[in-house]
């Protein structure tokens, strides 16, 4: 079984090989409401010449949907074989896993086969399909090999009940292997690594926007779940609204759809965004009230605003920012972050001494401090920070073109790691926001006036 696993598998990677006719296809994408911009396209794409048919944005939505679909079920596969694998022992586990890895390849391939015909018959793939089927072959072959893996470790499993076996019959009980110690609230482990940069594009702001922040909402209203967001900040400081647009596509060829939702008349004034690490999440931005201590909080369906008072000592108003050796980055005094168990907030106090203070921000009506955290890490040391499992990480300045991973706050052990050494590749010097993503473990980062997406790796 482990065995027919591993051959669908593989057909399905050269599929991916067969969809993407990359060195050899051009995309005319004809958008009845504004040309397409070729320019950007080859900033994602690449290299890409010689392709003549035509595609409607239906059909463009069309093949995302099924990507997304995709994208899921082998996520879903993913955690299937990962659950397999904690609970398993003894003969349970294949026949289990041959029932349920069959019936995600059974709709895996159905994906596939629907995704194969629809790019065939169109022989057209957008920028960003391009893109999703190159990281989707990624996947395959993370698969093919974590597949493999298990086979491995199947047999790994019955050498140890056999020796077991064997301690028993010669009366001595069996040792209980200890439990690793856990990395913050997820079963997947500590930060392994940051790939990428997946998505790179200006969208549609062609470099008009040097500061913002960008990215998904991680727990989306309903039949929003593929829509981007950004708030692009003007004259480095403010913003008083936030842009949205249906998907990753349509950010990426700058085609915004419902357009912007405006927090203020204009700038700046109370409720003015101040600074670039927002967050959006449950349908609100989070985000640094103009000239307050305060968190922000804007309900997109009633379009209200409400706010979270930090504690006294709080420093503000470009007081207490990240920097690296050269410089500091403006009014970056509240970082905003989400990660599997919802919102919080880095920041520093007098009290403090300038080090990183991390709260939890609680999703009440009016949001509420939570639980706080001081660290011994100096903010003017770091460039930015992001939550992920309930550990906070810390970024600093190593040249224009790295940027390292350096430090971590495991919030439910209190330990701190000064070495966890994970470099970023960056495309420009700074990054002004970086958030991740718990949705689909993403960081994303608002980068000279680029919007760039990394992969972070668990385990
Ligand atoms: C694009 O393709 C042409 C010919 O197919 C090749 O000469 C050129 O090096 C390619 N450019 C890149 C950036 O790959
Ligand atoms: C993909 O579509 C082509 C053309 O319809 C077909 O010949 C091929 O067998 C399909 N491949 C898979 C794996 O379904
Ligand atoms: C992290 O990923 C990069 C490629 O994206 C690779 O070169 C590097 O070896 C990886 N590091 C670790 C520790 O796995
Ligand atoms: C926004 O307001 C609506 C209506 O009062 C409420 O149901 C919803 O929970 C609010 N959303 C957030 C994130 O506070």
């Amino acid at each position: 079984m482990k065995l027919a696993a591993f051959v669908s598998l593989w057909a399905l990677f050269s599929l991916t090989l067969q969809a993407a006719p990359r060195d050899k296809c051009t995309c005319e994408l004809n958008l009845p409401e504004k040309a397409f911009p070729h320019g950007k396209l080859q900033t994602v794409e690449g290299n890409a010449t010689d392709c003549n048919i035509h595609v409607t944005p239906q059909k463009a939505l069309e093949l995302e949907s099924l990507l997304l679909g995709l994208e899921k079920r082998l996520t879903q596969l993913h955690s299937d074989v990962s659950i397999l694998e904690e609970e398993n022992d003894g003969e349970l586990y294949g026949v289990l896993s041959l029932f349920i890895i069959e019936n995600e390849m059974v709709e895996i391939r159905q994906l596939m086969e629907k995704l194969n015909s629809t790019t065939v018959e169109h022989q057209v793939l957008t920028a960003d399909t391009v893109q999703q089927l190159e990281d989707l072959k990624i996947k395959m072959i993370e698969l093919e090999k974590f597949d493999t893996m298990e086979v491995v470790k199947g047999r790994k499993v019955n050498k140890r009940l056999k020796s077991a076996l064997e301690t028993c019959r010669g009366g001595v009980n069996a040792n209980v292997a200890p439990t690793p110690p856990p990395y913050g609230t997820c079963q997947r482990g500590p930060l392994r690594n940051v790939t990428g940069p997946g998505v790179n594009t200006q969208g549609e702001f062609s470099g008009n926007y040097a500061y913002g922040a960008w990215g998904r909402d991680p727990k989306p209203e309903a039949r929003k779940e593929s829509w981007y967001w950004v708030v692009p900040l003007t004259s480095s400081q403010f913003a008083n609204y936030v842009r949205f647009y249906s998907s990753l596509s349509a950010l990426i060829i700058g085609v915004s759809n419902p357009g912007n939702i405006q927090i203020a008349s204009s700038n700046p004034t109370t409720n003015t965004i101040q600074g670039p690490n927002n967050v959006l999440y449950g349908g609100a931005l989070y985000y640094n009230c103009y000239n307050q201590d305060a968190v922000c909080r804007f309900n997109l369906t009633t379009k209200s605003v409400t706010s979270l008072q930090l504690p006294k000592g709080t420093r503000y108003n470009s007081k207490g920012n990240f920097c690296h050796l050269e410089d500091c980055y403006v009014y970056t005094d509240l970082d905003l972050a989400t990660d599997e168990s919802g919102v919080w907030v880095v920041y520093t106090t007098t009290q403090a001494l300038g080090n990183l203070v991390l709260s939890k921000v609680e999703e009440t009506e009016p949001p509420k401090l939570g639980k706080t955290w001081h660290t011994s890490v100096y903010k003017r040391s770091v460039t930015n920070t992001f939550m992920a499992c309930g550990i906070l990480y810390a970024t600093r300045y190593i040249d224009a073109n790295v940027d390292e991973v350096f430090y971590s706050l495991d919030t439910m052990t209190g330990m701190e790691n000064f070495k966890v050494g994970i470099i970023i590749n960056k495309v420009s010097s700074n990054i002004f926001s970086l958030n991740y993503s718990p949705v689909d473990q993403m960081l994303y980062a608002f980068c000279d006036a680029k919007m760039v997406s990394y992969k972070a790796l668990f385990g």
